[in-house]
């Protein structure tokens, strides 16, 4: 039997209106222009029984949902988009570019609703085993602008309809994550113009590429 080389696990993160969905498909593009196969997904959600959990964590405005409850969910949802999606595609060789995973929990349980980190690694470690991203792009923007952004938007989530201090606690974990992890987490100045950050996406997915293939 031929060894096929195990894909790489590649996510995007930012807060909400950072621009992360315009550059899901610059990534994707510039992957498969170099003979990349590309499993596209996103988080919360990703199977159909995940994006049933994501309906419930993100659009239920009506019930006050425990801190903890959400956690449990969201890491539900992930088990399953591992155990599903991520995990076969990356047996099979091919990459896997997800629109947020766990630094996403970290930043918006923790930072956001103040869930102890600690506890979020056990479910981490219980849930993913070895399972962590090769590379992650966090889209980096003050929180006037993406408000702005979002605000173009459709209507807002569970989420966005938090205060400014949540969404602050939210990009200043995430931060700290990048400063945590600098070999993973690159992180892109989003308040840019489209171009620049463009170009910026690029120019980190093939540096990535370039370092894989020269393993
Ligand atoms: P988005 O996919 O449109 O960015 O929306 C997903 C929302 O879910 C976003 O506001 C962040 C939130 N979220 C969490 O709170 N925790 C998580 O672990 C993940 C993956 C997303």
């Amino acid at each position: 039997m031929t060894h096929v080389p195990r894909g790489r696990f590649v996510t995007v993160e930012g807060q909400d209106g950072a621009g992360k969905t315009t550059n899901l498909s610059v990534i994707r593009d510039t992957l498969e222009s170099s003979g990349i196969h590309v499993v596209q997904t996103r988080e919360p959600g990703g199977t159909p029984w995940g994006e049933a959990l994501r309906d419930l964590v993100l659009n239920r405005h009506d019930i006050d949902i425990a801190p903890i409850a959400e956690l449990l969910t969201i890491f539900a949802a992930r088990a399953q988009h591992i155990h599903q999606v991520i995990e076969p595609a990356l047996s099979s060789g091919k990459w896997v570019l997800c629109d947020r995973f766990t630094d996403a929990t970290y930043a918006y349980q923790g930072g956001g609703r103040g869930i102890s980190l600690d506890t979020i690694a056990l479910l981490e470690d219980t849930v993913q085993g070895k399972l962590k991203p090769d590379l992650t792009l966090l889209f980096d923007i003050d929180i006037d602008t993406s408000n702005a952004r979002a605000r173009q938007r459709s209507e807002a989530d569970r989420f966005e309809s938090e205060q400014d201090s949540f969404k602050q606690a939210v990009r200043t974990q995430y931060l700290k994550l990048a400063k945590q992890n600098p070999q993973r987490v690159k992180v892109i100045d989003a308040s840019r113009p489209l171009e620049q950050v463009v170009r910026a996406v690029r120019s980190q997915v093939n540096d990535f590429i370039k370092a894989v293939i020269g393993e």
